[in-house]
C-alpha cells in the first residue's frame, strides 16, 4: 500500500467509525436527538449507531500516537480498557493492517456487560456515579466481535479480555505495551488499569486517559497517585513512581520530571497531578496523553 493510500484508508476508517458520513443521532441522556457535528467531533454524544463514542478528535489523537509508536519503533502491543462497541481498537487494528504490521496485538478489555456499580468504600471518588444503570453502555462481546468482522479486522491478533478490570487486568498475561488507552469512566476503572498495566508500558510508550476531562473522578486517578500507593485496600507499600515529562512541545513544566524520582506517601497523593494537567488538552491532543520516559 502506498503512503497516500494508507492515509486515505485511515481517514476513511475514522469517518466510518465516528459515522460522520451517515450522521446517526445521539442517545445521550443530555444530548439525545439529531446529529450535531460539533458534538461528534468532540465525542460529546453517545452515537446510536457509530462504533465509538470518542468522536473524531480523539480518534485522530489515537491515530497520531499509534503511528508514532510504529514510526519510532516503540515495542509492544496495544490495549484499550473500556471499549464499548470496539471502535478505538478497530482503528488501531486497521492502522496496523495498513502498515502491514503482523507482530503486534490489540487487546480489547471490557466486561462487555457495562460498568460495575461504584464501590465507594474502596474508591470514595466514585460515590454517586450511576453509569452502571445505563444499558446503552453494555455491549455484548459477540456484537463487538461482529463489529471487527465488518471491517475484515477480526483475526488472532485481536485478543478479547472479558470481565471486570479488577478480575482480569492484574493477572493479565500480556505485554509489553506500546500504548494504553484507558476509557472506563470510573476512578476505580482508571486506577485499576493504571496500576496493572503501567508497569508493562515500554519506555517511550503512551498512556491516554480518555475521561480525564469528562469524568471528574478520573482526574483523581492520576497515574502518579496510582503508582505511589499500591491499592487503596492494601494501602501500604509504596512504589517508586515513574519519571514523567510532558510530551507537549509547548509545555512549560517539562523540567518537573526529576522531582518525580522519589515518592513519599505524604507527598504523592494527587499533588503530582499537574504533571498530566500540563498537557494542552484542548489543542492538538484532545485527551490527556503522555508517555513513559524510563
Ligand atoms: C465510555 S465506554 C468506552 C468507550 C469506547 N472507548 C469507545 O471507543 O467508544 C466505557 C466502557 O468501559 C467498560 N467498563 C468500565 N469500567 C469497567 C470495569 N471496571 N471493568 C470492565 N469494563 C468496564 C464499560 O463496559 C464500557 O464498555
Amino acid at each position: 500500500m502506498t503512503a497516500s493510500a494508507r492515509q486515505l484508508y485511515i481517514d476513511l476508517l475514522i469517518k466510518i467509525l465516528a459515522n460522520t458520513i451517515y450522521e446517526d443521532p445521539s442517545m445521550h441522556p443530555k444530548t439525545a436527538g439529531t446529529f450535531q457535528p460539533e458534538l461528534r467531533s468532540k465525542g460529546d454524544d453517545w452515537p446510536s449507531v457509530a462504533h465509538t463514542m470518542v468522536g473524531v478528535q480523539r480518534l485522530q489523537n489515537l491515530r497520531e500516537l499509534t503511528e508514532r509508536v510504529l514510526n519510532e519503533g516503540i515495542p509492544g502491543d496495544f490495549i484499550e480498557t473500556g471499549t464499548w462497541r470496539g471502535g478505538c481498537c478497530i482503528l488501531i487494528r486497521g492502522i496496523l493492517a495498513a502498515y502491514g504490521v503482523q507482530d503486534r496485538k490489540v487487546f480489547v478489555a471490557d466486561s462487555f456487560e457495562g460498568l460495575p456499580p461504584p464501590n465507594p468504600k474502596l474508591y470514595p471518588a466514585d460515590k454517586g456515579m450511576n453509569f452502571h444503570e445505563y444499558k446503552e453502555l453494555a455491549i455484548p462481546l459477540e456484537q463487538v466481535k461482529d463489529n471487527f468482522s465488518r471491517y475484515d479486522l477480526l483475526d488472532d491478533r485481536v485478543e478479547f479480555v472479558k470481565g471486570f478490570f479488577s478480575d482480569t487486568l492484574p493477572a493479565l498475561e500480556a505485554g509489553p505495551f506500546a500504548l494504553l488507552r484507558l476509557d472506563g469512566d470510573l476512578y476505580e476503572s482508571t486506577y485499576v488499569a493504571l496500576d496493572a498495566l503501567y508497569p508493562k508500558l515500554s519506555p517511550g510508550g503512551f498512556v491516554i486517559v480518555d475521561d480525564m476531562n469528562y469524568v471528574p473522578a478520573c482526574r483523581k486517578a492520576g497515574w502518579l497517585s496510582a503508582r505511589c500507593t499500591r491499592s487503596p485496600a492494601a494501602g501500604s507499600a509504596l512504589s517508586t513512581p515513574p519519571r514523567l515529562r510532558c510530551s507537549s512541545p509547548v509545555c512549560s513544566r517539562a523540567s518537573m520530571a526529576p522531582s518525580f524520582g522519589v515518592c513519599a506517601r505524604a507527598t504523592c497523593s494527587h499533588r503530582r497531578w499537574p504533571a498530566l494537567g500540563c498537557i494542552p488538552i484542548a489543542s492538538s491532543s484532545p485527551n490527556a496523553a503522555t508517555r513513559r520516559q524510563c
